[in-house]
């Protein structure tokens, strides 16, 4: 079990560079995310500002599971802007942060060089941005930007040293999950997998998020806190249809695979995929156990499963009625996205080989599933503003 934790953990990234099926031209539905965390985010830096936590002068914040972009730019813009906005008007209001400690945390195989050749740029509009305001670039506070790389579920900080931890998308990945589980032509829970399945990821997910809590408590001052989203289920029968049916059709299209000979059935049956979908109720109940954190606001966002672009609020673009070219476009996009995020795990399993194959039937069960869907498929995502509480 140890193994294939530290398997894991060196082996997970997300598709690198800025191909076709790299994560930076596939990371649409994380970047929706944040820019619906962002009132929850800027929030919960307010309320720390507005207080008077220890340290704050030297401030620390870090992204945890910040992938290799852009996705986490955009979200260090954001904090710096709220911090610098807060006190733009500067002599009356002097800002009691003096140095601003930036930490980006992902697993050992991420692409970190892609962030530091990326920095030049960022600090560069970072600096426009804040010319095109109303105070001189010489009162930003360069932000000391350092990787951490490391699982989230351990230690990763030095202890009280922390203001703001954020992480977006992230804490769905477990540690681990167990191979033994016999989770007959599936990939995740299903509506046919055995009671242990369910019991299996819901214990996993129950224990890492625990260790999470209880290494970020070690780490953040008292009064610091942590904005956290999930990707998560609706309902709390974790076999209710919801935005992890993706990983159905990922399941569809490998078991038509085994089908046709490409691979062997057993090879299915023997691969989990090691994410999770809460629901609140169990965030809640891991929080209140584990108790290191107060739990200030929760709310609950739904993300097209075809989300193209950013900012793109407008969801009759896409339209699913008889235009085939649409679904197969949509179906084509989904796919992409999942496979920037999975191929990492699923390579080592069914074969690089088999990838391009694999993703190509994806593709096309996505799009028959959608052209057989009266609403949008939606994935849910869970949105928890945590303070820390000694
Ligand atoms: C879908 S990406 C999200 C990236 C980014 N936060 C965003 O919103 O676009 C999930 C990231 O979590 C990272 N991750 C998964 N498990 C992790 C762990 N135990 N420790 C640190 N990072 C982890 C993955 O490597 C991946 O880069």
């Amino acid at each position: 079990m140890e193994a294939l934790m530290t398997q894991l953990a060196q082996v997970l990234h997300m598709n690198q560079g800025n191909g076709e099926t790299s994560y930076d031209r596939n990371s649409a539905v994380g970047r929706k995310a944040i820019s619906i965390a962002k009132p929850v985010i800027e929030e919960a830096v307010l309320k720390i500002l507005g207080s008077d936590v220890m340290g704050i002068e030297s401030m620390g914040i870090a992204d945890l599971g910040c992938s290799s972009g852009p996705n986490t730019f955009l979200l260090m813009s954001h904090i710096i802007n709220v911090i610098h906005t807060r006190f733009r008007t500067g002599l009356d209001h002097p800002s009691p942060v003096t140095e601003l400690r930036v930490y980006l945390n992902d697993l050992f195989s991420t692409d970190f060089n892609s962030i530091f050749m990326s920095l030049p740029s960022f600090y560069t509009k970072l600096k426009q941005d804040y010319d095109n305001g109303r105070d001189s670039y010489q009162h930003l506070i360069h932000p000391l930007i350092s990787a951490v790389p490391g699982s989230f579920y351990g230690p990763l900080f030095p202890r009280k040293n922390m203001h703001f931890v954020h992480s977006s998308f992230s804490l769905h990945w477990l540690s681990q999950i167990s191979d033994g589980l016999n989770n007959k032509g599936k990939i995740y829970i299903s509506k046919s997998s055995p009671q242990r399945v369910l019991d299996a990821y819901s214990m996993q997910f129950q224990k890492d998020f625990s260790v999470f809590l209880s290494s970020r408590a070690q780490e953040i001052v008292n009064g610091g806190r942590m904005v956290l989203s999930f990707l998560a289920r609706p309902s709390t029968n974790p076999t209710a249809e919801h935005g992890m049916y993706v990983l159905e059709l990922l399941a569809h299209a490998l078991m038509a695979m085994a089908s046709n000979g490409l691979i062997k059935e057993e090879k299915v049956d023997s691969f989990n995929m090691p994410c999770y979908a809460p629901c609140a109720e169990e965030l809640i109940m891991v929080l209140q156990k584990e108790g290191s954190f107060i739990t200030d606001r929760l709310e609950a966002f739904e993300v097209d499963w075809d989300t193209v672009a950013p900012d793109d609020l407008d969801h009759d673009q896409v339209a699913f009625d008889d235009d085939d070219d649409q679904v197969i476009f949509s179906g084509q996009q989904v796919a992409n996205n999942i496979r920037v995020v999975t191929e990492s795990i699923l390579e080592p399993h069914f074969g690089k080989e088999m990838m391009d194959d694999l993703f190509q039937k994806y593709a096309e069960e996505v799009s028959k599933h959608l052209s057989s869907c009266v609403t949008r498929p939606k994935y849910t995502v869970l949105v928890i503003s945590l303070i820390r509480n000694f």
